[in-house]
């Protein structure tokens, strides 16, 4: 069968996108989910390349149980080719997805990592990289929700045996 793939897009790919990735890989084991879905991280900015996550991203994960493991990388043309579902943290990323020069014959799959869940569509997953622990813990927390809501639709609507 078919794996979807998935790509979550941030600015730097050293907070927020390498944490969706490891909570999501996190919570399909959990489900049993995992051969199903490939799920990789990325950033629009070229900053961090091959850069480990900020050390901040990786204590607090590891507080909340979830590891990561994760190289940055910048998003590219080909990785709209290649994805069923490119999800960005916010809307300054979203729209710089958008201007990438074939994002129009995939912008169906590019998606607010918080538009899975009603309640929160339209809200952006903050960026903690200016602020203190408290910030990164807000984001690991909304991060855990939208990635519920986001499986959850998966599961509904995607992932049909
Ligand atoms: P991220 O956070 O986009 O969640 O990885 C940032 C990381 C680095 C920078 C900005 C945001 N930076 O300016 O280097």
């Amino acid at each position: 069968m078919k794996k979807t793939k998935i790509l979550f897009v941030c600015l730097g790919n050293i907070c927020r996108s390498p944490l969706a990735e490891a909570i999501f890989k996190h919570k399909i084991k959990e489900k049993g989910l995992e051969n199903r879905l490939v799920v990789h991280s990325c950033g629009t900015a070229n900053y961090h390349v091959g850069d480990t996550p900020d050390p901040r991203t990786i204590k607090n994960a590891l507080k909340n149980g979830v590891a990561i493991d994760h190289l940055g990388r910048q998003l590219s043309n080909k990785d709209l080719e290649s994805y069923d579902f490119i999800i960005a943290m916010d809307k300054s990323n979203h729209a710089n997805i958008l201007k990438l020069e074939n994002a129009k014959d995939h912008s169906h799959k590019i998606k607010l990592m918080r538009s899975f869940d009603l309640n929160q569509a339209g809200d952006e997953v903050p960026d903690p990289y200016y602020g203190d622990e408290s910030g990164f813990q807000h984001v690991f927390d909304v991060l855990s929700h939208s990635v519920d809501s986001f499986i959850h639709f998966l599961e509904k609507e995607h992932l049909k045996p």
